[in-house]
């Protein structure tokens, strides 16, 4: 498997669960020290692999999935977690917030996810991609993350349309949707009314935890969710209903 993100949060989360259901896991991060630990931290450490890769490099995503598949004997699902957010007020977004929220958390996904299509289709045998949204794709947003939430709505849109394309492979292509999830993302550039009103918001009346959205990166990367495509899962304590 191979989780993007993965030096911290749900990235952790998710290469965690992998690992103890036995998989092997590729564990990529722009932040080395923080994959690492992740790596060291999974069950039989030796069968998997940090890699420190900053994912804007979009050149050099091809070689990623190429020494991915190595190392891992072989691809089937790529969780890609990593994502950027920036909460500012409207008025204050510059171009070069936006450019880094379109770059990572949308341009960067759409190469990824394509060289990882393209090394499941040459392999043969179909695979699955998971991508990662915000509810602001439907929602919009009043908590300042407005280049954050088109980047996001592009997401979705994206991974519908891999869903086409890659579908007669036998590849799913979805994306999951977090509600509001206890990682650091959660809390940065964030007060704790605005998280509040979060939790408010949500039936559950709580935070989710990062292993309460792992558990769902299993489930879609599992035969059990083999007709599952284009789907964008809600995990949001019914915070977003649709
Ligand atoms: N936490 C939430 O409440 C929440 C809600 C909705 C959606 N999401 C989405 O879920 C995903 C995971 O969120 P999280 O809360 O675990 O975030 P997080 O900030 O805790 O972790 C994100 C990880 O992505 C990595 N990353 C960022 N830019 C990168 C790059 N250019 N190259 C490689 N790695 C990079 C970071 O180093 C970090 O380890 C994200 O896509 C996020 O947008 C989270």
């Amino acid at each position: 498997m191979v989780v993007t993100g993965a030096a911290r949060g749900i990235g952790r989360a998710a290469a965690r669960a992998f690992a103890t259901v036995g998989a092997r896991v590729f564990a990529v991060d722009r932040d080395g020290d923080g994959v690492e630990r992740t790596a060291a931290g999974l069950a039989h450490p030796a069968r998997h692999r940090a890699r420190c890769y900053d994912l804007r490099d979009i050149d050099g995503l091809g070689a990623l999935i190429g020494e991915a598949r190595e190392s891992l004997g072989g691809l089937w699902a790529l969780a890609h977690v990593a994502g950027v957010l920036r909460r500012q007020p409207m008025d204050e977004i510059r171009e070069e917030d936006w450019d880094l929220h379109l770059d990572v958390d949308l341009k960067a996904g759409f190469f990824l996810c394509r060289a990882f299509g393209q090394a499941l289709v040459a392999q043969g045998g179909g695979g699955r991609i998971i991508n990662f949204s915000s509810p602001g794709f439907i929602k919009g947003t009043r908590k300042g993350a407005h280049a954050y939430v088109a980047a996001k709505g592009g997401v979705v849109s994206m991974s519908r349309d891999f869903a086409r394309w890659y579908g007669p492979h036998g590849i799913t292509v979805n994306t999951v949707v977090p509600g509001p999830i206890d990682t650091a993302m959660q809390h940065t550039d964030n007060t704790e009314e605005v998280v509040a009103a979060g939790v408010a918001d949500c039936p559950l009346g709580r935070l989710g935890q990062p292993e309460e959205v792992a558990s769902v990166v299993v489930f879609l990367a599992s035969d059990h969710a083999s007709y599952i495509s284009g789907a964008a899962v809600s995990v949001t304590g019914g915070a977003l209903m649709y």
